[in-house]
């Protein structure tokens, strides 16, 4: 994968939104991080960290307050509305959303739903070549020809999720942000979709960026990994190095915190981690966010915000005094 070319590249991003009188949400804060033609970016981190926001930013739903987003080598990031259609960005990048129920309109036969980026886009010469399409993209996603004329209420969770993904697919992008694609659905329908993700993206050539809360599931599917803590990646890197030496003690503290079956658990790990206050991400002071839960923390950490800096190979954190 490092010998491919660089598919995104996001510099120094940062998406804030007010909230109320002189208020600033910091959702996401300074973030850079690039993602290989062909690779599987997981984003991990606990709820209301910032991932769907940075989903949302780089496909461009939202507008960033500052930073780059370098799609191959061109800043899509201040892109005007009409820049963004006029550089056919829904077509190269789509997101599959985290809640399938709310982004599908319940007006629209799953049919429309589908095609209506085709028409949108001018994909296809009319109608009829559209509608072989749509059948064709559902034939893709596990449904049938049928539920072309249904409505998505007609729909179990998982298969409304493989609407979603047919609507994402539709445009045929070459980036899919996948934001907790399946974490709705029960576990035997997850590594059904999850499997049909998975095949799409050999099929396709396509790159992902994956947000999920289930830490094993985005081991299995990714080729690298960021871990975001209060709107700020503080550790990135390849999947087997993160997982198996992780360097930031918030990373260790949300690895420990998925359940083993091992009465000796705590007695071998540092239960402390993890402990206190999440904190805000409105107007966050200077220092470490994690500095208020962090066993290890000194003054530097309170007082100047470490940067993101290289642990070894493919591995960085954004700790002063990193775990070895
Ligand atoms: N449109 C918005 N207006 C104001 N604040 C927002 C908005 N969208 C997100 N936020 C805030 O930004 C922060 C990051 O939210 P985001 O949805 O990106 O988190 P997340 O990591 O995706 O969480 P989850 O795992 O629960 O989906 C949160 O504090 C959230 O309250
Ligand atoms: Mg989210």
């Amino acid at each position: 994968m490092a010998d491919q070319p660089i598919l995104l590249d996001v510099q120094n991003l940062r998406k804030t939104f007010r909230v109320g009188r002189g208020k600033t949400l910091y959702a996401v804060d300074d973030v850079s991080f690039a993602i290989r033609r062909g690779e599987t970016l997981g984003l991990v981190g606990e709820s209301g960290c910032g991932k769907t926001t940075v989903g949302r930013t780089l496909v461009r739903l939202y507008t960033p307050d500052a930073g780059k987003i370098l799609l191959d080598g061109e800043d899509i990031a201040g892109y005007t509305a009409r820049q963004i259609r006029k550089a056919h960005l829904p077509r190269r990048m789509q997101m599959i959303f985290q809640d399938p129920y709310a982004s599908l309109n319940p007006y629209f036969t799953v049919g429309e739903i589908i095609g209506e980026g085709l028409e949108l886009h001018h994909i296809g010469k009319n109608r009829e070549e559209r509608m072989e399409r749509v059948y064709a993209l559902l034939d893709q996603v596990g449904l049938h020809r049928e539920h072309a004329n249904r409505f998505p209420h007609e729909f179990s969770g998982g298969q409304r999720q493989r609407v979603g993904i047919a609507r994402a697919l539709a445009m045929d992008p070459e980036f899919i942000v996948c934001d907790e694609a399946t974490s709705a659905l029960d576990v035997s329908v997850q590594a059904q979709v999850m499997n049909m993700l998975i095949d799409l993206k050999k099929e396709r050539n396509l790159t992902y960026l994956v947000v999920a809360h289930d830490l094993s599931l985005v081991r299995f599917i990714s080729d690298r990994v960021a871990v975001m803590y209060l709107g700020k990646i503080v550790e990135i890197g390849d999947v087997r190095s993160v997982y198996d030496t992780p360097r930031h003690p918030y990373t260790i503290g949300l690895l420990d915190a998925v359940p083993v079956a091992d009465p000796d658990y705590e007695a071998t790990h540092d239960v402390r981690l993890m402990q206190g206050d999440i904190g805000s991400p409105i107007n966050p002071g200077p220092g470490c966010r994690f500095a208020s839960r962090c066993p290890y923390a000194t003054e530097q950490c309170r007082r100047e915000t470490p940067p993101l800096a290289s642990a070894g190979g493919d591995h960085s954190v954004a700790c002063f005094h990193p775990v070895v």
